[in-house]
């Protein structure tokens, strides 16, 4: 089968990886794809979000398999425009992709069904915004309605800092019409946990849980990033947590996005935070997380092209997903700087040796140059080990990310830190 990969991450080199494990899976093609992609497979450079470039793609390559894995496309409907064209597609309709790119619809759907989550107010006038700040007091928590590249979110711990996230997001516009409206909520405090899960909008698979690293310094210090690290499992998130889970969340999801008109296939990722009162959503997202994905896809011992097949045939009740019982963790390795301003077009050495030691090292930021592998990005690499325990993935992964190096390379030392 040929399979046709829309995105250039290192969530999409995992997925990548995965799908070329079952021998049904004879080419892939990824667009854009990325410096480790294009290894294993053949890369065309289509943004992501050229909607119709990725159907002009598709329609010329023919593949079995079209695996949208990104937000935007998503929330653009490239699922839809393929499913158009008689092109088999994995990912949701941009109607149901709303429960990631609209905050406001998330919070609506959550209250309407009862899906615990932080109490919140939606905003489409400043001042409004502001005195519901003023009324509720710090901490609060801001965020910009739309898609904001992971940075439209303010805890504020003061109400001056939460007052000023509504100016830059609804008066100075930073985040463009994303922040035309926010969703002003509740702070919530405990660990968090996302779970990642299958699903056919008739039966939802959990995968394993994970954990991400969101801010770039040790001790979850410094700014918010698209994600510095990720482990699986998460030791808090017991059994008892997830069959509550099950029932308080993940199922009545599901059942609530039929209950609209918009069933839900392929991946739903549950933002989890673990509060004293139970578990509650944080966000959901529409697809597979990065760098949750290069922690997590490595633990899964089925299938992944016969689940995706599965869920596009809503057939998914049938078929097994079965994970390791061991342990993975991954270590972003980003280009100093990141998110703020870095420069790009380094060196990179090392991975062949984090390799042979036991690494899976699965390139984001990074570009072929005259046959040479470049820093093309911020996040540039993620160094995922598996073992029998966290402990010892996250030793192997720290220890293998030590022969890698490049100008300005910068990473968290205390991944996975309080989870040994
Ligand atoms: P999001 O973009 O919605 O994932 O939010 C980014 C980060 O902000 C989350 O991973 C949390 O760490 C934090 N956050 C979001 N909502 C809340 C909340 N209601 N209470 C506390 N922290 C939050
Ligand atoms: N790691 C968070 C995300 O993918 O949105």
């Amino acid at each position: 089968m040929k399979i046709l990969i829309v995105g250039g991450g290192g969530r999409e080199h995992a997925i990548a990886v995965s799908l070329a494990r079952d021998e049904r899976v004879t080419e892939i093609v990824c667009a854009p794809g990325n410096g480790g992609i294009s290894g294993i497979a053949r890369c065309v450079p289509v943004k992501a979000t050229d909607i119709e470039g990725q159907v002009s793609l598709a329609k010329a390559e023919k593949p079995d398999l079209v695996v949208v894995a990104p937000d935007d496309p998503l929330a653009l409907g490239l699922v839809d425009r393929l499913t158009e064209c008689g092109i088999r597609a994995f990912g949701p309709t941009k109607l149901a992709a709303e429960i990631e790119a609209s905050k406001s619809f998330a919070k609506g759907l959550m209250a309407k069904y009862g899906i615990p989550t932080a109490e919140c107010g939606v905003f489409d006038d400043i001042e409004a915004a502001k005195a519901y700040i003023r009324e509720k007091g710090a901490p609060i928590v801001v965020k910009a309605d739309g898609l904001a590249l992971g940075k439209g979110v303010t805890v504020a711990s003061t109400l001056e800092e939460a007052l000023a996230a509504v100016d830059s997001a609804m008066g100075d516009g930073v985040f463009g019409a994303a922040g035309n409206r926010v969703v002003i909520e509740e702070c919530l405090f405990g660990p968090e946990v996302s779970m990642l899960c299958f699903t056919d909008g008739k039966t939802i698979k959990t995968m394993v849980p994970s954990q991400d690293h969101k801010r770039a310094l040790d001790g979850d210090k410094g700014p918010n990033t698209g994600g510095m690290g990720a482990i699986s499992p998460v030791p808090c998130y017991t059994k008892e947590v997830h069959e509550r889970c099950i029932r308080e969340i993940y199922e009545p999801t599901v059942a609530a996005m039929n209950a609209e008109g918009r069933p839900f296939k392929g991946v739903l990722y549950f933002g989890l935070m673990l509060t004293a009162a139970g578990p509650k959503v944080i966000e959901y997202n529409c697809r597979f997380g990065d760098p949750e994905t290069q922690a997590v896809l490595p633990r899964l011992e089925s299938s992944l092209l016969e689940i995706m097949l599965a869920i596009t045939e809503e057939r998914l009740s049938g078929v097994p997903v079965e994970w390791d019982s061991g342990a993975c963790a991954a270590v972003v390795l980003a280009s100093g700087g990141y998110p703020g301003a870095y420069r790009t077009g380094y060196p990179i050495s090392g991975i062949e040796e984090a390799e042979a030691m036991g690494a899976k090292v699965f390139h984001a930021g990074t570009k072929l140059d005259g046959g040479k592998t470049v820093t093309s990005g911020g996040r540039v690499l993620a160094v995922s080990c598996r073992a029998d325990t966290l402990g010892k993935a996250l030793d192997s992964a720290y220890a293998c990310a030590s022969k890698i190096s490049f100008e300005n390379m910068h990473f968290r030392k205390d991944i996975g830190h309080g989870a040994r």
